[in-house]
């Protein structure tokens, strides 16, 4: 019989119990659930709505459940309707009347609010520590390739020389941003306790929503129960900041798959981040980064899910909101398993440092250069460039580059041409020298490697 049984005459039909259960997924909250039920037990009895007796009892059969679901002893029940119940159920199986007294003042509505949002800060914490991981790889190979000259692109093209490590430190820069967006979400998500807000009005008994608060490490309670209890939107905030995760890890993920082939053979992945195929002997396939590419786009379904889910609920509780699980715990595994995953196999490709300076020295990538080198002469901007382009289809036409040309055919196509080009349109130079603030010149790179340790620091509080 279901713990709600008294105003039914009959049992629930099988396929409508298996069809409101949530148990098969919400039971990955039993921890949280037993914590916050501890904390509500101990402050009913500290407002004397329950006997002191009462309350320990509680606890204590609480934490005999928290340590038989750990070690194995007890198992969910399939047929409980969801975590809530099968906790409550067991409780009273195990103490008697007491265990039917730790409702007092609560319901289910807040009670799934408060353990979504607990089970929402620790994952927050747990995938905060992987991209603090991934941050430090990152900076740990930028610090190894501050010289490694490649192309850097647009529209796909060459387009000026940067070096690999200006391009690892631009992910560390999302990477960051995304580990804020995450402790901002948390932040807010700490702020406002649900407990107490009831069913959707609060309750007539004499609680102290302020010292649950405390004890379960929130910085607030929610000023408005009917708003405690209906409201998801830090799920959605936080499924929008894991799309953002796996937006900015999709990405890169395309740039390692390209720099993987043939065409570019600019790294490789190492034997065991790699998998080959079933047919084709000489393959070595980057999937680990195709199946980050992949699901991504699963994460932002989970995002549109929720968004979608609650568009149209009227306040309060409805029971559509328990679709929010699925969807939120669906988009935290995903990102916890393709940043871990994704870190290692970063952590020990080979960079192909030869490779990347080839494809630097071709496609003109100097060409901004040598426009510049005469602009700096005297000559304005816009005429440099008109220059510069004729010279690059000159090149084109002779099957040559830039620095291959004499001074004198420089010369012909402007006389302010002299010797210094040749230092201006070295990669070298190129790279050097573009010393504006955020550039990729090594110096400046090695500052931006050490004040994104900085920053690391600061958002993981060592
Ligand atoms: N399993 C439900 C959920 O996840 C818990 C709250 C049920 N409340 C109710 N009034 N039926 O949303």
């Amino acid at each position: 019989m279901a713990l709600w049984a008294g105003r039914f005459s009959k049992e629930v039909d099988a396929k409508v119990n298996d069809f409101n259960s949530s148990i098969s997924f919400d039971c990955r909250m039993y921890a949280q659930d037993i914590k916050g039920s501890c904390a509500h037990a101990a402050m009913l009895a500290r407002q004397g709505i329950i006997a002191a007796e009462d309350a320990e009892k509680i606890i204590e059969g609480l934490g005999g459940i928290l340590d038989d679901l750990e070690s194995g002893a007890l198992a969910f029940d399939p047929n409980a309707e969801d975590i809530h119940m099968f906790v409550e159920a067991e409780l009273t199986a195990r103490i008697g009347d007491a265990g039917k007294r730790l409702h007092t003042a609560r319901s289910r509505n807040d009670q799934v609010a408060l353990d979504l949002r607990l089970t929402l800060h620790e994952n927050i914490g747990e995938i905060k520590a992987l991209l603090a991981e991934l941050v430090e790889a990152l900076c740990g190979k930028a610090e190894e390739h501050t010289e490694t000259v490649m192309p850097g692109y647009t529209h796909m093209q060459r387009a000026q020389p940067v070096t690999l490590a200006h391009h690892l430190m631009a992910y560390v820069q999302m990477f960051l941003r995304d580990m804020d967006r995450l402790a901002d979400t948390d932040r807010r998500l700490l702020s406002s306790m649900p407990l107490g807000c009831g069913a959707l009005a609060g309750t007539t008994y004499p609680i102290d929503r302020q010292a649950v608060a405390k004890e379960l490490g929130f910085t607030g309670v929610s000023q408005n129960s009917l708003d405690g209890v209906s409201d998801r939107d830090y799920a959605v905030e936080l499924a929008n900041a894991l799309s953002l995760i796996m937006m900015h890890l999709s990405r890169f993920s395309e740039e390692i798959i390209l720099w993987c082939s043939w065409e570019f053979k600019f790294i490789e992945l190492d034997d065991a981040f790699a998998t080959g195929s079933s047919i084709m002997p000489q393959k070595k396939n980057p999937d680990i980064t195709e199946l980050i590419r992949g699901k991504a786009g699963r994460v932002y379904g989970d995002l549109t899910t929720l968004l979608v889910m609650m568009k149209g609920i009227p306040l309060a509780y409805n029971k559509d909101m328990q679709e929010d699980k699925e969807a939120i715990f669906d988009a935290v595994d995903t990102v916890k398993l393709c940043v871990s995953t994704f870190t290692p196999m970063l952590r020990t490709m080979r960079v192909l440092k030869d490779n990347m300076r080839a494809a630097a020295a071709k496609g003109f990538i100097n060409a901004t250069d040598c426009a510049d080198y005469l602009t700096k002469k005297g000559l304005p901007f816009r005429d440099a460039y008109k220059v510069t382009g004729q010279l690059v289809a000159f090149c084109i036409a002779e099957g040559t580059t830039l620095e291959e040309l004499s001074l004198e055919q420089f010369c012909k196509f402007h006389p302010l041409f002299d010797e210094g080009v040749y230092h201006a349109i070295s990669l070298e130079a190129c790279v050097k020298e573009r010393r504006s603030e955020g550039g990729p010149a090594p110096e400046l790179v090695k500052g931006q490697i050490a004040r994104a340790r900085e920053a690391l620091a600061a958002l993981t509080g060592c």
